[in-house]
């Protein structure tokens, strides 16, 4: 049985017929506003039913339980505050419609406008306020207001990688077409290397299936950029894995680098994908050293009525003694013999033209990552 969604019920956002037209009737008069990319996925995350149980951008009383108590009012477990910010100019009561490329796409109710103090947000979400944390800037560079209220959504957003693009609702069906009782998420925002194979190999082993759910979106310097990430996916899959064991699916949205409590948020978009596993492996969703290496893991400590069960994996490194890729459960031997998966060492390698090994990644996917000029983010 695929879990129920998180807060009980699938959230849809989008306008049926003719309520879409009375509200594409109205635009001429409402005050636009055009989206950037982030914050436009955001508002497609909510009316898709992604982020359910959430019907708009989140209320002051919303973002204080989020920010403190890691759930919402009504105690749902959630993480990380999604909210919309922007300057003095809008009003409570008034419906604004949201552009993004100049296209009109939905409209907001706004309901609140309130104040928030940006540091204690930055401290209790990131576990830090150094700006040196992609996050924390964010947090920090936040405009002066935070309005929440519900959304009302009429159109798509345009999707350049379209084709990978599926909607909890479709993940759903497509899990049940093909039989999946079981199915375990993984999140990644990066190429595939032999460690990540044998985290998603391993839980496969007592699953029915696998979704690899790439992150599709604004990341850090330095990280593959989102085509290298699902071409690289699609050599892995095609040359690597059995028929009909694993779906690829996006999921456009911004890497946040919160450590643990993404862990937690990730877990529950996953839910609402439909999955009833999800993998954490050594530091989820962290960057530089901000966070302990199983941080990720332990919090989940606190969640037991998440709804989805999390997998937990001990780093996997290559082994010299073993002669293959294995972790800390299983291997007896001694530091010295361990080569670790390492994205920097990854990243250096393929900068100064030499080609990872087949233990550390696949030739395909090394052929993959060749074909782009430029294959990081700038
Ligand atoms: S993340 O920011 O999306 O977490 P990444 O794409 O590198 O980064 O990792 C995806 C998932 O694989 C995460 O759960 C991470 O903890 C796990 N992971 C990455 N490398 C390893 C490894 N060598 N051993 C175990 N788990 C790993």
């Amino acid at each position: 049985m695929l879990p129920i969604p998180h807060g009980g019920k699938l959230v849809n956002r989008f306008l049926d017929e003719k309520s879409r037209d009375n509200i594409i009737s109205e635009l001429p008069s409402l005050k636009k506003i055009e989206l950037s990319k982030e914050l436009a996925f955001e508002v497609e995350n909510i009316s898709t039913g992604l982020f359910s149980p959430l019907q708009g951008f989140m209320g002051e009383e919303e973002v204080e339980s989020v920010v403190e108590n890691m759930r919402l009012p009504d105690d749902t477990p959630w993480t990380i505050p999604i909210v919309f910010d922007y300057d003095d100019t809008l009003g409570v009561g008034e419906r604004i419609a949201f552009t993004y490329q100049g296209e009109p796409f939905a409209v907001f109710d706004i309901e609140e406008k309130f104040t928030f103090d940006r540091e204690r947000m930055a401290q209790k979400v990131f576990g830090t306020i150094d700006t040196s944390h992609p996050g924390v800037k964010e947090v920090l560079g936040l405009k002066e207001y935070l309005y929440g209220g519900k959304i009302f959504t009429f159109k798509k957003l345009p999707d350049p990688n379209e084709k990978f693009a599926l909607t909890p609702k479709e993940t759903r069906v497509l899990f049940e077409s093909k039989g999946w009782k079981r199915v375990v998420a993984f999140q990644t925002r990066n190429v595939p290397h032999l460690g990540h194979e044998y985290v998603q190999k391993t839980a496969l082993t007592f699953v029915d299936g696998i979704f690899i759910n790439p992150v599709i979106g604004k990341k850090k310097k330095g990280d593959f950029k989102d085509e290298v990430i699902l071409e690289a996916y699609r050599a892995l899959i095609d040359n690597y894995y059995l028929k009909d064991t694993a779906v690829l699916g996006i999921w456009n949205t911004r890497m946040r680098y919160a450590g643990p409590r993404e862990a937690i948020f990730h877990a529950i978009v996953r839910k609402n994908y439909g999955c009833t596993h999800f993998i954490v492996g050594r530091d989820h969703a962290g960057v530089g050293n901000f966070y302990p290496p199983y941080a990720a893991q332990e919090i989940f400590d606190h969640f037991p009525d998440l709804g989805i069960t999390p997998v937990f994996f001990r780093e996997f490194f290559y082994c010299k003694k073993c002669g293959t890729i294995t972790n800390s459960r299983v291997c007896p031997h001694p530091d010295e013999d361990r080569v670790n998966f390492s994205g920097t060492k990854i990243r250096n390698m393929l900068i100064s033209g030499e080609d990872p090994s087949p233990q550390y990644m696949r030739p395909e996917v090394v052929q993959v990552i060749r074909k782009f000029s430029n294959p990081f983010v700038d």
